[in-house]
């Protein structure tokens, strides 16, 4: 939390104001999947958004979900091109990394990422300057990857978020997928409006290389 209020130029695109509503943001990481289509049905069907961490190596066949995303005011962001731990590679193919998934991105849906998520929250100083994009980590991490449980899915989803939270899962498991809507069901009986991760934090500006974990 910045210990001095910035200023916060308004914006008209968005009617969210998360200093005074309970926002979240849920983010769905390594996709596009075979699950992802679904996953959009459901966000549709409940009128949230949320923010998709893409792997460049997915993109380009699963063009029109990516394509999709864009067109139903979701968030694209960039979650490397393969999945490697960032802090082991030389800064040459860790640029390689970011840009091929940029240009993957904007190629199919005509928008470039602003926002990386490193693939396992691996960053170090080296890293963070070379990829020179906000890093976009988490408050709360369903692991959903390690337990494959709708159920418990459900439980992490609904009870843990914080107003601001940004929340971890990943639409390539069918569990994670098939507790979304009666997650954004108990998410919404709490109070939250769902926004993408640069609503959550319209009015500040996000630095290059610096990590946000909440709002
Ligand atoms: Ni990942």
């Amino acid at each position: 939390m910045p210990a001095t209020p910035e200023p916060r130029p308004r914006r008209l695109h968005s009617p969210v104001d998360c200093s005074v509503v309970k926002c979240v943001a849920l983010t769905f990481d390594d996709g596009p999947g075979p699950y992802t289509g679904r996953l959009l049905d459901e966000l549709r069907a409940a009128d949230v958004r949320a923010t998709f961490f893409l792997l460049g190596q997915n993109v380009a066949g699963h063009r029109r979900l990516v394509r999709r995303m864009v067109r139903e005011k979701h968030e694209v962001g960039n979650h490397s091109w393969s999945h490697p731990d960032l802090t082991t590679l030389p800064s040459g193919e860790v640029r390689a990394q970011v840009l091929r998934t940029q240009r993957a991105v904007e190629e199919a849906a005509g928008v470039a990422p602003v926002l990386f998520r490193p693939p396992y929250g691996a960053i170090d100083a080296r890293v963070a300057r070379t990829v020179g994009m906000p890093m976009i980590l988490w408050s709360v991490d369903s692991l959903d990857w390690l337990h494959r449980d709708v159920r418990r899915n459900i439980v992490v989803g609904v009870r843990r978020p914080r107003s601001g939270g940004i929340v971890l899962f990943h639409d390539i498991h069918r569990p994670s997928v098939a507790a979304v809507p009666t997650i954004l069901e108990g998410l919404k009986r709490r109070g939250f409006t769902f926004v993408t991760v640069s609503e959550l934090f319209e009015g500040r500006r996000l630095a290059p290389g610096r990590r946000y974990a909440e709002r």
